[in-house]
């Protein structure tokens, strides 16, 4: 008899990664001018002989890197293919059929298809009107039957971020109802406060991580988990064998190692930031959420036209999101070095005219 899970059926998936070659690409959140290829080159040459091409890819060694990197041993972290594969990992593994997932909205759109595609319960903390999350509206949501809570530190799109004080608050009733709290900290060295110290040093905490972002490789496909060594384990259990590639391994594992490197991806990013910043401010423009590599605009004509007249005219691609709070509709846009950012800034100027 055919089968077609049902779940499935109804799933409505987005693929929005193609036919992108040729645009400036400020519409999900890589780096648009990339990695240096003085890095690329110190970590591929001499390196890809066929026998790196041929063999499964070794995960021990570079594990043993990042978790050095990260502080701690292996048995805290479990690598995937890219931090959303660790998502789903935990969604599966720590909720039950129809489990109640709280999270917050708009967030990360993966954390609904999960939700969907196992078939759990996600119910969702909405932002206020100023583009604030108050603790207490998430601990409002922290019923007896919540199995798991996702937080973004700092969330995309909306660029907030929780004080520790907040997150302990959390926390406190997270440990006293036993809901295992999901830490989503994939825009980590854009924003340097971390809740990893709880994912190392208590159960049922999650902290993901992800080489797409700060460390500019979303073509490679490399994230990772960190928790406690038995909920460590579990995840793995989950894992396709040989989910991680030798080349991202062995460029992340360049970028870990090289003395500055981190450091010189950052400081180009915030220029980049500094500079559209000053110049929105300048240009009279209201924005949101400059914790991560985004933030959102509110545009002073239609937000529709003008991401349709970037792709068409400027050969720029941006995002258009609707409702956000007292900003209404938004751009969202990518922050890179700031040549891509005087490239973005110059078309807005041009095209965003009452
Ligand atoms: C908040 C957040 N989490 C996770 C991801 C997933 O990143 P990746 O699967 O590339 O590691 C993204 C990607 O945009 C994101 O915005």
């Amino acid at each position: 008899m055919y089968f077609l899970d049902e779940k499935v059926r109804n799933l409505h998936r987005i693929f929005d990664q193609n036919a992108r070659r040729g645009y400036l690409r400020l519409d999900l959140n890589e780096n648009p001018g990339g990695l240096p290829q003085e890095l690329i080159d110190k970590a591929f040459d001499g390196v890809i002989t066929p026998e790196f091409v041929a063999q499964y890819p070794e995960t021990l060694h570079f594990t043993e890197v990042l978790a050095k990197h990260l502080g701690t041993d292996i048995s805290h972290v479990c690598l995937t293919n890219g931090s959303s594969e660790a998502i789903r990992y935990v969604i599966e593994a720590f909720t039950s059929d129809n489990g109640r997932i709280v999270g917050v909205v708009p967030s990360y759109f993966m954390f609904q298809i999960y939700s969907e595609m196992y078939g759990k319960n996600i119910v969702q903390v909405p932002y206020r009107d100023d583009l604030s999350m108050y603790v207490e509206d998430i601990i409002a949501e922290l019923t007896e039957d919540t199995e798991l809570l996702i937080l973004l530190n700092p969330n995309n799109p909306m660029g907030n971020v929780y004080t520790r004080e907040e997150f302990e608050q959390i926390m406190t009733v997270a440990r006293e109802k036993e809901i295992t709290v999901l830490v989503d900290e994939a825009y980590h060295y854009f924003y340097p406060e971390t809740f990893l110290d709880y994912a190392l040093n208590e159960e049922h905490v999650f902290v993901t991580r992800t080489f797409s972002k700060a460390f500019s490789m979303a073509g490679c496909r490399l994230g990772y988990v960190i928790g406690w060594p038995e909920g460590i384990a579990m995840v793995q259990k989950l894992c396709t064998p040989h989910n991680t590639n030798a080349f991202a391994m062995q460029m992340a594992e360049t970028i870990l190692e090289t003395p500055g490197a981190i450091e010189g991806l950052i400081e180009r990013f915030s220029k980049g930031r500094s500079y559209l910043i000053d110049a929105l401010d300048e240009h009279g423009y209201k924005y949101q959420g400059q914790a991560g590599n985004f933030l959102f605009i509110q545009p002073k004509t239609d937000a529709h036209t003008i991401v349709a007249r970037m792709k068409e005219e400027k050969k720029i691609l941006i995002k258009v999101y609707p409702d956000v709070g007292h900003l209404g509709t938004c751009l969202r846009v990518t922050i890179g070095e700031k040549q891509y950012m005087e490239q973005f800034l110059n078309a807005l100027l041009e095209l965003d005219r009452l």
